[in-house]
């Protein structure tokens, strides 16, 4: 098994390519259940659904969703929240049911159990067909920073220092930057039936070309990506511009 390589010459293509490949799955099979991540890379994808949504009739009204993570100790109503982040860019614009629409829940009382609780609701979903992810600067996905096992399940984690820095950009400043999440694990997104990682730019390039050909380690999360049978890096050329 391999990853499977896609670069494009630029950020907006990729995008195109993403969205066309969610798109086609969900004409194909109208209750799609589609994994999504948050960040800076997919929100162009979701713009590009958005417009095929728009102008070209896909509906969204018989596709399940669930998120990757979601801040812990934030409401989905906080401005910075994760639900939040979907509801404004995605979900507000597009004919999908709310109520099947799935963010971990970061003011649930017991973590242990939303976690557990996360995962069944996945499993009653019939699995993820395909699950969009994007890639941190030290090759986490979703929350799974380095030192995460190929086992791990949705569960509560503390953010990395990197981490916490590269998501300062949203907050006002670092010290309201959550410490903690609750993320999909590994094995969770290994569940899915096809992966779609997206990764745009130059400060992406090394984690990467790590990803791609390291031997899977915890040390670069996304590499046990590797031990998936359907599994696709759309990139940029920056994003691209270290692999051999
Ligand atoms: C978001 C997520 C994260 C991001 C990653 C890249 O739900 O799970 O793993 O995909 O941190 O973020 P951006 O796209 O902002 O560079």
């Amino acid at each position: 098994m391999s990853i499977q390589t896609k670069i494009h010459d630029t950020a907006d293509l990729v995008a195109q390519s993403a969205a066309q490949t969610i798109a086609t799955l969900i004409r194909k099979k109208p209750n799609a259940v589609i994994g999504l991540a948050t960040g800076s890379t997919p929100v162009k994808t979701y713009a590009e659904l958005i417009h095929l949504h728009r102008e070209n009739n896909l509906s969204f009204a018989k596709v399940t969703t669930f998120n990757l993570d979601e801040y812990w100790g934030l409401d989905g109503d906080h401005n910075q929240s994760y639900r939040h982040f979907m509801q404004d860019l995605f979900f507000n614009r597009i004919d999908i049911c709310t109520w099947n629409t799935h963010v971990p829940n970061g003011k649930a009382v017991d973590p242990a159990l939303e976690g557990k609780s996360f995962e069944a609701q996945i499993r009653a979903s019939g699995g993820v067909d395909l699950w969009l992810l994007g890639i941190g600067h030290n090759g986490h996905i979703a929350f799974n920073e380095p030192g995460s096992t190929i086992n791990s399940r949705t569960r509560q984690v503390d953010l990395t220092q990197t981490t916490i820095e590269a998501n300062t950009r949203f907050f006002q400043n670092q010290d309201d930057v959550p410490r903690k999440a609750i993320t999909a694990g590994i094995a969770t997104i290994l569940d899915a039936r096809q992966i779609l990682l997206l990764a745009t730019g130059s400060a992406k390039a090394n984690a990467i070309k790590q990803a791609l050909q390291d031997q899977p380690t915890s040390q670069s999360p996304a590499s046990f990506l590797q031990t998936h049978a359907n599994c696709t890096f759309m990139l940029d050329k920056e994003a691209a511009s270290q692999i051999a």
